[in-house]
């Protein structure tokens, strides 16, 4: 199985969306998947210019030459696209919505119904699954749903399905340097590597495993009063 994860926090190798996807491609990688990281802060995608040329003058292929033309191809190539990206104002990145934005060479002009929804016909073969990933910044769960309503759209206009969602609510845990929080986190990352194995495994994730990354790492009202003692202390450098 290919597996491509597109990374689209612009911390990049120290997000903590990195962290997640490693986990997750360690364990997939342990059933024999081939995986790699797209990190998208480091590549050059210009925003799309809305002209059609994808369409009807170079036919599957932008005009604008930049690093997303080689990124499709492998998109295309995979059997399971991660889209990975950080909560921003309650949705995607702006990176990972450029990216986004981008892959329009993958489909054909024409209308299309197909159960009662219309689309554009693909133009490649079968797109691959999607897998996504994010994490945020407040401790409710409650913040991902524009994100699970958004991929759920995707799927349909990609032709293909969702087969699973990982999102982490509280996500600076991961990145945290408190010692105390350390053993949650590596307990945390083991239930990702996991995923990774039933991802490749089976397809998607088991409920029980499902139930348990869908639990904060650390309990809500700790991570407040600890978000908010971090910001204190931030805010009082300006002070001196
Ligand atoms: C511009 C910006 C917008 C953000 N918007 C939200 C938001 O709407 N909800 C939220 O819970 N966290 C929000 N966050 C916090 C990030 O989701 C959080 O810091 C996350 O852990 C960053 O992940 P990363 O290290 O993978 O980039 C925002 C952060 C930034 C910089």
């Amino acid at each position: 199985m290919k597996i491509l994860a597109v990374n689209g926090s612009p911390r990049g190798e120290g997000s903590n969306t990195q962290i997640m996807l490693k986990s997750f491609l360690k364990g997939a990688a342990s059933e024999g998947a081939d995986t790699e990281i797209v990190l998208l802060s480091e590549k050059t995608i210009h925003p799309c210019k809305g002209c059609w040329a994808c369409w009807v003058k170079t036919p599957g292929k932008c005009i604008q030459k930049d690093d997303m033309g080689e990124i499709l191809e492998k998109l295309w190539a995979s059997d399971l696209l991660l889209f990975a990206s950080p909560l921003y104002v309650d949705c995607v990145s702006g990176l990972m919505k450029n990216f986004m934005d981008r892959m329009l060479p993958g489909v054909k002009p024409n209308f299309i119904e197909i159960d009662g929804v219309w689309r554009h016909p693909l133009r490649h073969g079968p797109n691959p699954k999607l897998g996504i990933i994010s994490n945020c910044g407040f401790p409710q769960f409650e913040h991902f749903q524009v994100v699970h309503h958004l991929f759920e759209r995707v799927s349909l206009n990609m032709h293909t399905k969702v087969v699973f969602e990982i999102f982490l609510a509280g996500g600076e845990v991961l990145r945290a340097k408190n010692i105390l929080l350390k053993p949650l986190v590596l307990k945390y990352k083991k239930l990702l590597e996991k995923a990774g194995q039933e991802a490749v495994a089976s397809g998607g994730i088991s409920e029980t495993l499902q139930k348990k990354l869908d639990r904060p790492i650390v309990a809500k009202d700790q991570y407040i009063k600890n978000a908010n003692k971090y910001w204190d202390k931030q805010l009082a450098k300006l002070k001196k």
